[in-house]
């Protein structure tokens, strides 16, 4: 409940906390949009890293800043995505790769688990090793900089065909697992690009150009999402926030459009909220494609375009940038301050970190995206240049990489149902048969690799789309249990058939105990499979599963279900029917699926994962994809607010068949003795951030010299359908400066001194970061078997100026425990993790009030409860 009286008080200590501080800066909205600009150095690390930056910026001509900018075009080099090179200076073009899951289009290579898997083991350090493995694997192959990890979608819409790159529906789950994929991948010298900001929460009309054929074309524009400032900030940007904190160098705008201006030329996301409020110190990358506008993007805040040319123009060599960003330099539409901190931004994340440095012209990769074969023609999309050398075939795994996929997929896995204690399967049990079933057992007729992981008739590895990985191997549910089965005496059969139910009937009647294997699928919006247009179409299981589950219930009273999916699926028909014993989640597991399931039905590992989204029992407690066209620009208005997932069942108080954060296992934990302290007084306001670091030095304007910027045809041919960065005729530089063009509303290229209030730190104001409160409790093993526990901390708000959801997750951790074993658990409960943010006066504020502290085993079942009061 929100008091008159409050809101008064409220806004009356706001306006005193200006008056206190002589910095002339309004803290109201629609100012702020007026100060909106590139942002300004903050942090001493990044000073550094810009200092060394600088120092080559500075000694670059025009093109050559205009050549790190923009990407030679698809197919214009071995990677998915290539800058201009600066041969001058020793600078090679950078090689930006896919992707979130493994290196794409290559060999040799580990498969890893989705980040929807790794976000189901709720264990930090192991994923800050998967992304060690992921960083590992590319430098390995000679890439740059990766194109992940994935943070967004968040996971607002249960169908969503992205859902699974990222960690799951919850913004603090993502910001922990997303800033730890970071540190990995960083640690090993690669730079990570967290993607997609923002708001691209489903595939349909992400693009408009794409489905064209399927009466598409009536659209004008991508779909945009209508995000409201506070579910912007408690939720969307959250994570993004701990993406900066964690270093990360690069960020990519999405396809989608947010409040009707696209992602990649919103001065409003990229130069403020990103780079002013969120501090971000590196480059913002587009989305393939995501382009569409040159100069305005440039002013908006974009860095670097990919793959260099316009939306499906492939090959054609038109870029926005290129030849017109080098012109709009030229005609002084665009400042050089801007182009500056263009490449500046692009150079500095190299020298932010110990472990990355800036790539030699004798770093190059070592695989090409477009052919597997060893020799081929420099450019084979071009069908142009001389036979080389493509690829070398480097084996870029290790056992560190193994161990980081295998042990990932083993504590991905959720168990959501064990009635009887059926699992794990011994033979003890009286189990000697077993038939194991379903299209997900087995592997695909078509193999383990189709273009992209379009493949949907066997395992499921990934789910398709630019994430997607080539299993280097696959090992299938039915070869690992198989397997296992052997070894214990015990005999299988086996059938992939879902449609022949009398054949699998009696499979199942002679079976002591069935494993149904059924998976649903979707990915990214340029593959359509059955009708499924990167989003899943319906959330039932794919190959008439249910069908199939219930057939097989129905003659073996013990069938164990393994669902291996992209997300929810509806559960409905079957999860009561008793003989449905066990039943197994698992998000897509890469090329060690079948056997992390295999080690979790026997026993050899028990199950940790706890699941990273609410299983609801109807459809109508979803989001739904918008899948019609009925306007030529699309709104998707996100009508869910801050009410993210299980935040809307709390709220509504609607059961969900499996809640957010909760999974089962084979032993049994107790958490007791809960202890809170304070470790820094809270304040309600944030402090005002310091100023901005002052620049060491300038880069002085170039003297824009005619000769400098035109094609060297005396040096070199032009390579078909390549973007070069030169101006190919004279007249531009009778075009006298113009400066009537429409800047984004409030961009300035004047340099800043004062952050925003809610800014002045790496993901935001430093006092943010500060830790309030420790939490800790013990969790003993009480069962009998070895197994790991994830306790889970989720806190309550008090209403005193904004209603907030029931419980939001603010802390976990994992513990392994033999049997009797206990150990200690501790949170540390930062500044921000007690904010809301008030979009009036734009600010993280601690409310005063009582904040309830659960700890918890799922976002429904508490085991202790505590509380903080924070008084006025
Ligand atoms: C721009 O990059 C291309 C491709 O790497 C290279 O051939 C060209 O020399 C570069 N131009 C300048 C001015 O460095
Ligand atoms: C975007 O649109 C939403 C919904 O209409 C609105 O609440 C929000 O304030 C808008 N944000 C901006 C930055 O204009
Ligand atoms: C300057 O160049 C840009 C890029 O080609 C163009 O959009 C703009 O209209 C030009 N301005 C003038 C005054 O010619
Ligand atoms: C592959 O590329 C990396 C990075 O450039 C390099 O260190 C390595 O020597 C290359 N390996 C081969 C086989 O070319
Ligand atoms: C749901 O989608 C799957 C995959 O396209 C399809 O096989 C199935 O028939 C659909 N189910 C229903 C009930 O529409």
């Amino acid at each position: 409940m929100t008091s008159k009286d409050q809101i008064t008080s409220r806004h009356l200590l706001i306006i005193q906390h200006v008056r206190t501080t002589s910095v002339n800066i309004s803290l109201w909205p629609s100012m702020i949009l007026t100060i909106a600009a590139a942002g300004g150095r903050l942090d001493d690390v990044w000073q550094k890293a810009y200092e060394k930056a600088r120092k080559i910026v500075e000694k670059m001509s025009i093109v050559e800043k205009v050549n790190l900018t923009t990407g030679t075009g698809w197919g214009s080099g071995p990677c998915i995505g290539n800058t201009g090179s600066v041969p001058r200076l020793g600078i090679p073009s950078l090689c930006i790769q896919d992707g979130p899951n493994g290196v794409r289009f290559t060999d040799f290579i580990t498969h890893f688990p989705s980040g929807l898997a790794a976000g189901s083991t709720f264990n930090r350090g192991l994923i800050y090793l998967r992304g060690r493995a992921l960083g590992r694997e590319h430098r390995k192959k000679g890439v740059h900089i990766m194109l992940g990890p994935t943070i967004g979608p968040i996971g607002l819409k249960a169908a969503g065909g992205r859902n699974w790159e990222g960690f799951g529906a919850d913004p603090y789950l993502q910001g922990v697992a997303g800033a730890a994929t970071i540190e990995g991948i960083q640690d090993e010298g690669v730079i990570a690009t967290v993607r997609h900001l923002v708001g691209n929460e489903q595939e349909h009309f992400r693009q408009v150009g794409e489905w064209d054929e399927n009466g598409w074309d009536k659209m004008k524009s991508s779909i945009s999402s209508n995000i409201g400032d506070r579910a912007m900030h408690e939720i969307y940007l959250w994570p993004f926030a701990d993406a900066v904190r964690a270093g990360a160098g690069g960020v990519m705008c999405s396809y989608n459009q947010l409040n009707n201006t696209y992602a990649c030329e919103n001065s409003y996301l990229m130069n403020y909220l990103l780079k002013e409020e969120l501090g971000f110190q590196g480059f913002v990358m587009a989305d393939w494609g995501a382009q569409h506008k040159g100069v305005y993007s440039a002013l908006a805040g974009l860095d670097m375009t990919m793959p260099g040319e316009v939306f499906d123009d492939w090959l054609s060599g038109k870029s926005y940038w290129g030849p017109l960003l080098t012109r709009a330099v030229y005609n002084h539409t665009i400042p050089q301050t801007r182009l500056n901190d263009m490449a500046t931004r692009i150079i500095a994340p190299f020298f932010a970190q110990k472990s990355i440095s800036l790539p030699t012209e004798s770093d190059l990769p070592n695989f090409s995206s477009w052919t597997y074969h060893t020799y081929g023609q420099q450019y084979p999309y071009q069908h142009y240049g001389p036979i080389i050398q493509q690829n070398w075939h480097k084996d870029a795994r290790s056992k560190f990489s193994d161990d980081a996929a295998l042990n990932v997929a083993r504590e991905a896995i959720v168990l959501l149902k064990n009635s009887g204690h059926n699992l794990p399967i011994a033979k003890i049990d009286g189990v000697r048969r077993l038939f194991v079933a379903g299209v997900g057992a087995g592997a695909d007729p078509k193999g383990f690799n189709c273009k992209d992981q379009r493949c949907v008739d066997g395992v499921l590895t990934s789910g398709w789309g630019s994430a997607s990985v080539n299993n280097p191997f696959v090992i299938t549910p039915f070869e690992a249990i198989s397997h296992k089965a052997r070894e214990q005496g015990i005999v299988v059969d086996y059938s992939s058939d879902a449609w022949d139910l009398e054949h699998v009937s009696n499979l199942a009647d002679y079976a002591d105990l069935s494993i149904v294997v059924v998976n649903a699928d979707s990915g990214e919006g340029y593959i359509e499979v059955d009708d499924n247009y990167g989003d899943r179409k319906n959330l039932s299981i794919w190959h008439d599963g249910d069908t199939l589950i219930q057939t097989i219930a129905g003659r073996c009273r013990k069938t164990v279900v393994v669902i291996n999916s992209v997300g929810p699926v509806n559960l409905e028909k079957w999860i009561e029917n008793e003989n449905v014993v066990a039943v197994l989640y698992t998000a897509p597991l890469g090329q060690y699926t079948g056997k992390a399931i295999a080690e979790v039905l026997f026993g050899d590992v028990n199950p940790s994962g706890k699941l990273p989204f609410t299983i609801a029992k109807k459809k109508q407690h979803y989001v739904p994809i918008i899948d019609e066209l009925t306007s030529s620009k699309p709104q998707d208005n996100f009508d869910r607010d801050i009410y993210l997932d299980y935040r809307f069942f709390d709220k509504h108080t609607i059961n969900p068949r499996f809640e957010f954060g909760f999974g089962l296992s084979y032993t049994s934990f107790e958490v007791s003795d809960l202890k809170i302290k304070e470790i820094n007084a809270p304040s309600e306001y944030l402090p005002y951030p310091e100023e901005y670091l002052p620049e060491y030095h300038t880069i002085e304007d170039d003297v824009c010299d005619p000769e400098d910027a035109l094609f060297p045809h005396d040096e070199f041919d032009p390579v078909p359908g390549f973007i070069y960065p030169y101006l190919y005729d004279e007249n531009v530089f009778t075009v006298e400066g113009d400066t009537s063009f429409d800047y984004p509303k409030g961009y300035s290229p004047d340099p800043k001194c004062n952050p925003p209030l809610a800014g002045g730190g790496l993901g935001g104001n430093e006092a943010l970061w500060e830790v309030l409160y420790e939490v800790s409790a013990e969790v003993k093993n009480t069962g009998k078997l070895q197994g790991g526990h994830v306790v889970q901390l989720y806190l309550e708000f008090p209403s005193t100026i904004l209603t907030s959801p029931p419980k939001v997750l603010r802390g976990f951790e994992k513990v392994f425990l033999d049997s009797g074993k206990k150990a200690k658990v501790n949170f540390k409960i930062l500044h921000r993790d007690l904010s809301i943010w008030d979009p009036e006066s734009q600010q993280w504020i601690i409310q005063t009030g009582t904040y309830k502290v659960y700890v918890a085993s799922s976002s429904r079942k508490v085991d202790l409860c505590g509380e903080i009061d924070i008084g006025a």
